[in-house]
């Protein structure tokens, strides 16, 4: 067969691949009622990846059910522990048996899921040796890892590339003082993994320019409970006194910011009056106060926030940046709300200029965007129309699934596998909130 051929079967097959997938569709829908928010998919995994520091059980509350979870826990018994997963508990423990290659994370798991680079940093801190593949590319732009192995060469690792894989060895890590900052500011991975590695290692480690998300903050919690010491998190400096040997720990994961972000931007854009329950809205000012700025009434309770958003939305222009800026993991969900305000907005999107893969789909159903580097200019419109679109990433599935409630007649979102990894049964979340979607599988 020449290779025109092979090509066009292969086309065949990948697009029967990809019809079988599951769909969703979606009418028009006014929503109300009261959402629970669950557990932080993104707090999650860096603590997850904490229990390969310890040999002892480690019970981890509150965790979401997810694609990206069951990747975690498949990589984690891999590398030597047993798992228990019920009603969203996790209880991690050592295996008894061992066969000594517990420190290789393979490909086949970590490229669905960068997070398990994570793992790297208490490998190696823990084992003294860790080879985690490399991560590769994503749809939402080049998403290197030269801070995590600029960090943890600095701690005292050898680090070499091997077949795609992250080859790291280390006699013993000693503490540094790591500047952390990159071209794009600061790293929530890369500071979980340092961290995670200067818990164990000998001395002071200080880390400049860490990053200050509400994840890391958690992490560290979990990690002082395992017996760490350390200062300074939620802050750029982070300060750890490394320590022999670390315990075992019963914890519960904090709120998911961007799935309460994601729940709010679907209030907006249906113009539903919805409150969002189980939530820390300090975790999320930023975007409460965009919703303000658009034009919503927010009340904001101890652990929940009522928002009404009463009538047309104004424009407003808007920066991602790191915590605690306007998270680019809200990024799309919002663009899907301005495409309907008032007035021309202006998205600038400073931690991936490349993530604007849902413009081209909102567009399809009739929004107005026009994207220029890490700009989108966006001129409101009256109404969007219902299409087939396709989901190419997490969020941005999220933001057609908004989309889709908000728009005239049927719409049709394929490839919602993107969505399952993150958000924990949105279909029935927004069902019970009376939206019309409906999951087809094929
Ligand atoms: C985490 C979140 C992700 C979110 C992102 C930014 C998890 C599991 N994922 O991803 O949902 O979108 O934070 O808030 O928590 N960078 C470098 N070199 C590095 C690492 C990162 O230049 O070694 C750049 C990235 O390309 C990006 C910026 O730094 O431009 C921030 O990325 P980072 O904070 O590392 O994202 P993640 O931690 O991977």
């Amino acid at each position: 067969m020449n290779e025109k051929k092979v090509f066009n079967l292969w086309s065949i097959v990948y697009g029967l691949w990809f019809d079988s997938m599951d769909k969703f569709i979606i009418h028009k829908s006014s929503l109300k009622g009261t959402v629970k928010i669950s557990g932080s998919k993104n707090a999650s995994l860096p603590i997850m990846a904490a229990t390969l520091l310890t040999d002892e059980e480690c019970v981890i509350k509150n965790v979401p059910d997810l694609m990206d979870i069951r990747t975690m826990i498949k990589i984690l018994e891999v590398l030597g522990k047993e798992i228990k997963f019920q009603r969203n508990v996790l209880i991690v423990k050592a295996k008894k048996r061992t066969s000594g290659k517990e420190y290789v994370a393979p490909y086949k798991l970590v490229r669905t899921m960068r997070a398990s680079f994570c793992c790297l940093g208490p490998l190696l801190a823990k084992r003294k040796k860790a080879s985690v593949a490399f991560p590769g590319g994503c749809v939402i732009g080049v998403r290197p890892v030269d801070l995590h192995l600029k960090g943890l060469r600095e701690l005292g690792a050898s680090i070499v590339v091997e077949k795609g894989y992250c080859v790291a060895t280390t006699k013993g890590l000693i503490g540094k003082h790591i500047y952390l900052g990159g071209a794009f500011g600061s790293s929530v991975l890369a500071t979980a993994n340092i961290v995670m590695a200067a818990v164990l290692a000998r001395g002071v480690t200080l880390i400049e320019h860490a990053a200050c998300e509400p994840e890391i903050e958690s992490l560290v919690f979990v990690l002082k409970k395992m017996g760490a010491q350390v200062e300074g998190q939620g802050t750029p400096l982070i300060k750890v006194l490394g320590v022999k040997v670390l315990g075992g720990v019963t914890v519960e994961i904090i709120p998911d910011r961007i799935e309460a972000g994601t729940f709010i931007a679907a209030s907006l854009a249906t113009n539903s009056p919805l409150c969002i329950e189980d939530i820390n809205p300090w975790h999320l000012t930023s975007v409460i106060e965009t919703a303000r700025g658009m034009g919503a009434q927010c009340v904001v309770g101890e652990s929940s926030i009522s928002v009404n958003p009463g009538g047309a939305m104004k424009s407003v222009n808007l920066t991602t940046l790191p915590y605690p800026g306007f998270p680019t993991d809200l990024q799309a969900q919002f663009m899907v709300c301005l495409c309907l305000a008032e007035g021309i907005s202006l998205i600038t999107e400073k931690i991936y200029p490349d993530r604007f893969m849902h413009v081209a789909e909102i567009n399809r159903m009739g929004a107005c965007v026009r994207r220029n580097g890490p700009y989108s200019i966006i001129e409101g419109r009256d109404k969007l129309y219902g299409a087939e679109v396709m989901a190419s990433d997490l969020r941005a599935s999220a933001a057609l699934v908004i989309a889709a409630l908000a728009a005239q007649g049927k719409t049709q979102v394929l490839r919602v596998y993107h969505i399952d990894r993150g958000y924990d049964k949105i279909e029935d979340k927004l069902r019970k909130l009376g939206a019309k979607i409906k999951r087809v599988k094929q």
